[in-house]
């Protein structure tokens, strides 16, 4: 392995702190998947007395951004610090003296966008931000890379997880705005001053950035007809519910007759839409376009370990352009057992042909249980003159003794046919 790729953060709050977990945490695989080692040589903060629970994972902390920006060993400035100053007049500067930046900040990217990404062209330098939109959902990069022969007819999003979270809990339990507004502060959900995600700013700003990057022109956050959730009251979400609609925050961006439109404003979505099955504090971003159809990005829109791994991705991108530009692009670096089939215990769902007579279910039951596999329910579906079709719901259990249990009964002559045997999966499809 060659040297190890100097990164100086700037700022270590919530995202920062996450990205030196992340490095810290899957240093060896970062390192063969990037081409190279990636440390962390120096982070800017504003306090370096502050208790952060990163104890001997930075070599140094600053609070002078000089250190970092005149180092010339530091390549990669990742910025996450928040804010419009002096946020952007660090990002310039890194650029000129020729450091790739990453940044999270949807502030400076959605309002400098066009500066910046000058000053990382004149500098041939990368500009990467995938964090500063979604969170953990990789949206940036698929927009412009796997989406990009496409025509796109719109983008809309809900990507504000803070409104997200208050209209969830509105619609759940009938309370109004400035209750949950509240609860939320309380768990650390919204910011004391809450102004920017309820007033629908914060998520003009992620539209900016999808809109500049879906349409290929400049849209910054003043072109937004910007409307947030404080008008929406306790009565709204039951309303819209009577009418099998939710109420979210959507942030959209359509192609209309050559001229981009942008909006945020609270809609009421069909129940079955993509968007409306997105609660609490995830985010999901749909995008239609041609040849492809409809698209949805969804997943955790914010939080430490989500949003480094966006971060992280992006220097590893930024490594691995240097580090591989000739070399395919094969990550089997490493042999390991491979084995068939999932392993796991579940529950599982078998369908039965049980024969006509008196005990057959009672044999099928006991069937179960000589193997160690327990029911959870059994129902009688249909029968005809010869027997009965039967559902069985097992408890979690091994595949292997499910299907010998469903299997014994049709090879032992007890009559029955085994007719499906199908694997449950729990509510996050991690069964
Ligand atoms: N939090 C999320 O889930 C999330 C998700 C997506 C994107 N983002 C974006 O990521 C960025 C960082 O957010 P965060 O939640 O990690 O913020 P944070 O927890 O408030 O952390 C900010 C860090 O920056 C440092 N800092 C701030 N101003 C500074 C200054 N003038 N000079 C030196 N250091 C300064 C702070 O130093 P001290 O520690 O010494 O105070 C702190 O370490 C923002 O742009 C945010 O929009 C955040």
């Amino acid at each position: 392995m060659r040297d190890m790729v100097k990164v100086g953060l700037m700022g270590l709050g919530t995202v920062g702190g996450g990205v030196v977990e992340l490095l810290a945490k899957n240093r060896v695989e970062i390192a063969q998947r990037a081409g190279e080692g990636i440390e962390i040589a120096m982070a800017l903060v504003r306090d370096p007395a502050k208790a952060r629970g990163l104890d001997g994972a930075i070599p140094r902390l600053t609070t002078d951004p000089e250190e970092i920006l005149a180092d010339k060993s530091i390549g990669i400035v990742v910025e996450t610090m928040g804010g419009e100053e002096p946020a952007l007049t660090y990002i310039k500067k890194a650029l000129r003296r020729g450091k790739h930046v990453v940044t999270a900040n949807k502030e400076v990217v959605s309002a400098h966008g066009q500066e910046l990404f000058e000053a990382a062209m004149i500098h041939r330098c990368h500009l990467m931000f995938e964090g500063s939109v979604g969170g953990g959902i990789p949206i940036i990069m698929p927009l412009k890379r796997c989406l990009a022969a496409n025509d796109i007819d719109e983008v809309s999003a809900v990507i504000n997880g803070t409104t997200n979270y208050i209209l969830t809990e509105m619609t759940a339990k009938g309370k109004d705005f400035a209750e949950v507004l509240r609860e939320a502060q309380a768990r650390g959900y919204a910011e004391a001053d809450p102004s920017a995600d309820v007033d629908g700013l914060d998520a003009a700003r992620k539209l900016a950035i999808l809109a500049s990057i879906a349409f290929n022109t400049r849209v910054t956050p003043s072109h937004v007809s910007t409307e947030g959730i404080r008008a929406v009251s306790s009565a709204d979400p039951r309303y819209a519910a009577e009418l099998g609609c939710v109420i979210k925050l959507v942030a959209t961006a359509r192609q209309d007759d050559g001229a981009v439109r942008v909006a945020v404003a609270p809609v009421l979505l069909p129940k079955d839409h993509p968007l409306a099955a997105v609660n609490g504090p995830d985010n999901a971003v749909l995008v239609r376009g041609r040849p492809v159809g409809r698209v949805v990005f969804s997943g955790p829109g914010a939080g430490r370990g989500a949003t480094a791994s966006a971060v992280v991705g992006d220097i590893m991108e930024i490594v691995r352009q240097r580090t591989r530009p000739d070399k395919s692009q094969c990550t089997c670096f490493t042999t390991k057992e491979v084995l068939a089939g999932s392993g796991r215990p579940s529950p599982f769902y078998v369908r039965l042909r049980l024969p006509d007579g008196h005990g057959a279910l009672d044999r099928a039951t006991a069937a179960f249980a000589a193997r160690g596999v327990s029911l959870a329910s059994a129902s009688r579906k249909s029968a005809d003159g010869s027997g009965y079709e039967f559902v069985l719901v097992t408890r979690s259990a091994a595949e292997d003794a499910v299907r010998a249990a469903a299997a014994e009964g049709a090879s032992n002559g007890a009559g029955w046919a085994v007719l499906n045997v199908l694997r449950m999966e729990d509510g996050d499809g991690a069964a």
